[in-house]
């Protein structure tokens, strides 16, 4: 980047900056989000620590080269149809990830906003009907993380959901579940008070902060923030040349201090998910922690606290901070973060993601009890292709089993898995594995496991016509089926045939930058699908 001279005016505080920025972009911008272009070098900064300053032409260049240009090359990818109101471009991550839905990490759940766009009673130059309205019933056959339901109760419509996978049925329910939060509050309290106690006469947590110190010092030398990102932008600096010699460099300072502390790194009997991917010390303190939860009283607390002690071992597990959402090899020692541009270290203790996490979601269910109507929402376990919805609500909930008996379910709204693309058990074989919740992967509908190939699509076609015909016989009159899928081999067509309903609309949305790395234009359609 080079540097120019600027008008006096030009300086702007991260405040100031974030002002004009939401201006400039018509969308809001915080002062995190500039934060965010300073620490990765994209902008520079001026002044010094707690007198910082920004450049509003650096600034409006760095848009100017992003913003229009992200439209225009999707759009020349996938076509001029592509309709830009459905990328929500206009929210923040944090408005994308509000309260209960960042719960948990989970692997291929939409938006809240796509949810309430096509449920809510609004209409516009696209959707021009209203599908759904308020004490209407839906259903999501592949419910996955729960997102539909969590916005049908935020709106006012029941819902139910079913899951093949158990551990996606927990996150679901959770999510809509109500709480008590003193009840939750006292027992996380307790609980961390026994783990500090727990920890009190380890050696984990002095070799930690000692480990710290000197990654610290270490960091600052070779690795100053921002200007090492600022160099690897600007190909001053070759990154992986440079983060393999520094991490070697680094590499004695750790085998001594694990040797100085005792520190025991992996189990070698290596057979299950845990054994594999935790640190011995961390595992122990995983087991300890469960240990507590089992003997909550309160079954709603309890479910709650296994979730974050679930998102707290998904941070925990062994792997490099760019691995976390495709684990490669466990990793036991200190590393160079391509991520954080500099050297890391695998964790020792679940001890601060478990405080972060218990704070967050407490934060998270409380912001969520504020919204709530007074409407049902429930996540069955089941395939979806031939569960028995009223038998199974009657052992549930009796009242709810029989107003879906009388009143009917008004449609759908679900994004199906595809074909090939995600396991879903697997991307929680760490929750398996310790909460031991039945696997019932064979029971997917198109698995990547079982690839891409001609028969890979029949059984995927065959699977989610049997899901239409079976959700069908529950449905009112005049029902609505809305499915998101990017249909990259066409398949929908046929399916709907299969299931006895026409499509009848095609909203095409884009996908924008689904995860840090995949920056490609992606575009997903909405079926709209009715009886024949
Ligand atoms: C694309 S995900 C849904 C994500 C969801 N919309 C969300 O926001 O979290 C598809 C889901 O379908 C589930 N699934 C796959 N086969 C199934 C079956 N036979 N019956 C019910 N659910 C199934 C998977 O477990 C997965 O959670």
């Amino acid at each position: 980047m080079q540097l120019q001279l600027f008008e006096p005016g030009d300086f702007l505080t991260l405040k100031e900056a974030s002002v004009w920025a939401s201006e400039y972009l018509g969308k809001n911008v915080t002062t995190s989000n500039i934060a965010y272009l300073v620490n990765y070098g994209r902008i520079h900064k001026y002044g010094e620590n707690g007198d910082a300053y920004v450049s509003k032409s650096e600034l409006e260049k760095y848009y100017q080269s992003f913003n229009g240009r992200r439209e225009h090359h999707f759009k020349n990818k996938l076509g001029e149809d592509l309709n830009w109101t459905l990328s929500f471009d206009q929210y923040t991550e944090a408005e994308t990830t509000k309260h209960v839905h960042r719960l948990h990490p989970y692997k291929g759940k939409f938006i809240p906003q796509l949810v309430e766009y096509f449920i809510d009673n609004h209409t516009d130059d696209f959707k021009r009907e209203i599908f759904f309205k308020d004490g209407d019933i839906i259903i999501d056959p592949f419910c996955g993380s729960g997102t539909t339901l969590v916005q049908a109760n935020e709106l006012g419509i029941n819902a139910i959901g079913i899951d093949i996978s158990y551990f996606n049925s927990f996150i679901s329910n959770c999510k809509i579940d109500e709480y008590d939060i003193e009840d939750v509050l006292k027992e996380t309290k307790l609980i961390t008070l026994s783990l500090k106690k727990f920890l009190s006469n380890k050696s984990t947590p002095e070799f930690e902060t000692k480990l710290l110190q000197e990654l610290n010092i270490f960091n600052n030398k070779y690795f100053p923030s921002p200007e090492f990102k600022g160099k690897v932008n600007r190909r001053e600096i070759d990154e992986v040349k440079y983060g393999k010699e520094k991490e070697k460099l680094f590499l004695p300072f750790f085998k001594k201090l694990v040797k100085e502390y005792d520190i025991e790194l992996l189990k070698s009997n290596r057979d299950n998910f845990l054994d594999k991917w935790y640190l011995k010390h961390v595992k122990d303190e995983i087991e300890f922690v469960y240990g507590k939860i089992k003997r909550l009283r309160n079954s709603n607390t309890k479910n709650i606290l296994k979730l974050i002690l679930s998102r707290t071992i998904r941070s925990c597990r062994a792997t490099t901070h760019s691995d976390l959402a495709t684990l490669l090899e466990p990793i036991t020692s200190t590393y160079y973060c391509h991520k954080h541009g500099k050297i890391c270290k695998p964790l020792f203790s679940i001890l601060k993601w478990w405080e972060t996490y218990t704070k967050d979601t407490i934060e998270r269910i409380a912001e969520f009890g504020q919204l709530r109507t007074d409407t049902k929402q429930i996540c069955l376990t089941g395939d979806s292709r031939e569960i028995n919805l009223i038998d199974e609500l009657i052992n549930l909930d009796k009242k709810f089993a029989t107003l879906v008996k009388k009143q009917k379910i008004n449609g759908v709204f679900s994004s199906p898995p595809y074909v090939g693309l995600i396991d879903y058990h697997e991307q929680h074989a760490y929750a398996y594995d310790l909460f031991k919740f039945k696997r019932r992967d064979e029971l997917e509908i198109g698995p990547l496991y079982k690839g891409r190939g001609k028969e890979a699509k029949d059984s995927y076609v065959e699977g989610i016509a049997k899901v239409l015909l079976n959700m069908k016989k529950y449905f009112a009159e005049d029902y609505n089926v809305l499915l998101v899928a990017n249909d990259k081999f066409n398949l929908y067509p046929l399916i709907s045939e299969k299931a006895g309903m026409k499509i009848v609309h095609q909203f095409k949305r884009p996908v924008l930058n689904r995860t840090e790395k995949d920056k490609g234009a992606y575009s997903e359609i909405i079926f709209h699908l009715k009886d024949c």
